[in-house]
């Protein structure tokens, strides 16, 4: 009878022990990394609105074909990515950052000069850090579509590599990690002259 017991309560203490290590590990896991379908399509990032902000841009125009007007760019990257950042001044594998394009008006309620942002959502453009890639770096666009195939490397890839202060990513425009990277000596220099 003792011994039943004493089994009984040891695979219960097991069930326990394993349930809490599945919550753990699943809690741990986080739901903002790259996800892609069986053809290798990225999978639209939704919740990016709830990452941390780095910065905007307004105007700020670094596509061949030049837009007809001013647009804002908002930068997110993942919670958990940023707090990577803070502590290393690198990006950890399977970052994703969002640059969201919005349009820009000047003439609305009580605002008469300057611009801010308006409901026009023209597009996400997305960059993913993974080492399961061929180049580690690659760049989507979406806009309605809820999948996308990566851009050729001449579209995105090389201005990124060429241009970026902080590995891909362009660090020289985004103020608060600007002093992180320079703190850990990850920030190229070269990348705020004049190109
Ligand atoms: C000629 C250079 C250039 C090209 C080409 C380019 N980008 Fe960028 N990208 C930038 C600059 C500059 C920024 C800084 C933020 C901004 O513009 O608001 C940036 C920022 C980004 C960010 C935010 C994270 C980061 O790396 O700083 C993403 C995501 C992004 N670009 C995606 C793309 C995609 C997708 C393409 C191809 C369709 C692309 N970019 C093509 C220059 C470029």
């Amino acid at each position: 009878m003792r011994r039943w017991f004493l089994a009984t309560a040891l695979a219960c203490t097991v069930t326990a022990l394993a349930v809490a290590i599945l919550i753990a590990a699943s809690s741990d896991e986080p739901s903002d990394k790259p996800h892609y379908n069986k053809a290798g399509e990225l999978l639209r990032p939704e919740n990016y609105r709830e990452w941390i902000f780095l910065s905007s841009g307004l105007g700020m125009n670094y596509s061949p074909a030049a837009g007809s007007h001013d647009m804002f760019t908002n930068v997110f990257v993942p919670q958990w990515a940023y707090q990577e950042f803070l502590k290393s001044g690198g990006w950890p594998d399977k970052t994703t950052f969002v640059v969201e394009e919005r349009g820009a008006q000047t003439k609305g309620s009580i605002n008469k000069h300057g611009n801010f942002q308006t409901t026009e959502l023209m597009g996400i453009g997305v960059e993913v850090k993974d080492s399961g890639l061929p180049d580690k770096w690659a760049y989507f666009n979406f806009d309605d579509n809820k999948t996308a195939t990566a851009n050729p490397k001449n579209a995105c890839f090389s201005c990124h590599e060429k241009n970026a202060a902080v590995e891909h990513s362009f660090v020289q425009f985004y103020p608060t990690l600007q002093p992180v990277a320079k703190k850990f000596g990850t920030y190229r220099e070269a990348a705020e002259d004049v190109q």
